[in-house]
């Protein structure tokens, strides 16, 4: 079957998810809700600045938030008017749970939270859903197709989003500034930028490579590069000296956390 998107929201979650669905054989019509848009429609992407203009006849079977999650309490009562419990409603804003959504949506709406993550934008995206157990199987099926085609999918308890929101969510930026700072210290060691981005990039590219593949653990992993007093152990002792790395991860995740249970209440 082919549905009718409705994406309500055009900054950088929603521009990812227009990018790779708009041309997938999922949604024969994507509509996308924009206030301050100025593209006009082309193929089968339809441009509105709010729901009233969105035409009348315009019956979406999935209607998709990707607005900032404080906007979602005045906004979800006029799409519950709307659609009523029709379409599956998919939001990708971080923190509000799926009780809130049936409080504003209706009980009987087809609602799955899902955490996507930058990489969505080149089909190698990470992204967490969860839903009540009564969500059917075919609304199941479809969020799973739909968000398959940004990249891998993984349903989790309920519980567990704000933990992924932490890791996989804001993960990718942890990732950057952790090259970035690698390329910096490369090029205070006597490298070039442009060398040490070299480097940093593919050594980064091969180890994802080497862990998908080896079957290894990661401490197995390490001590394949860390001989027995040799060069890497003498790093690594530093990035394991009262585990600092571990402890900094560990309260930079738990600062995510703490925010995105904050911007849930706000
Ligand atoms: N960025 C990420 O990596 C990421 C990852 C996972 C989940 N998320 C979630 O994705 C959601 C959006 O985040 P974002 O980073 O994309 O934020 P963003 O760039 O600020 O985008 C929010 C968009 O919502 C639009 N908007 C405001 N009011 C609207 C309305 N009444 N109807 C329709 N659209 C409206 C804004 O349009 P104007 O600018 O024209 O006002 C803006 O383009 C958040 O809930 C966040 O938790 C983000």
């Amino acid at each position: 079957m082919t549905h009718t998107l409705l994406l309500v929201g055009h900054g950088k979650m929603g521009g990812v998810l227009l990018e790779r669905l708009a041309n997938t054989a999922i949604f024969s019509a994507v509509h996308v809700i924009s206030p301050h848009h100025t593209q006009k429609d082309s193929g089968n992407i339809h441009w509105h600045r709010d729901l009233a203009s969105l035409p009348l006849p315009v019956s979406p079977t999935v209607v998709t938030f990707a607005v900032k999650p404080a906007m979602l309490e005045s906004l979800l009562p006029h799409y519950a008017a709307r659609f009523a419990a029709g379409p599956l409603y998919l939001s990708v804003a971080a923190g509000k749970t799926l009780s809130f959504y049936q409080k504003h949506l209706g009980a009987h709406a087809h609602i799955v939270r899902a955490m996507p993550n930058t990489p969505s934008l080149i089909g190698e995206g990470m992204t967490a859903l969860c839903a009540a157990d009564t969500l059917p199987a075919s609304a199941r099926k479809t969020a799973t197709d739909m968000m398959q085609a940004v990249g891998a999918v993984l349903w989790v308890e309920e519980s567990q989003m704000d933990a992924v929101t932490a890791l996989s969510g804001c993960g990718p930026a942890y990732v950057f500034l952790f090259i970035d700072s690698m390329v910096k210290a490369g090029v205070a060691s006597g490298l070039t930028e442009a060398q040490a981005k070299t480097l940093a990039m593919q050594t980064l590219r091969g180890s994802h490579a080497l862990a998908a593949h080896s079957g290894k653990s990661f401490d197995e992993l390490c001590a394949q590069v860390a001989s027995p007093g040799g060069a890497t152990e003498a790093a690594l002792n530093q990035l394991k000296k009262n585990d600092a790395l571990q402890n900094l991860i560990a309260t930079a995740m738990q600062a995510a956390i703490t925010r995105t249970r904050e911007m849930a209440k706000s």
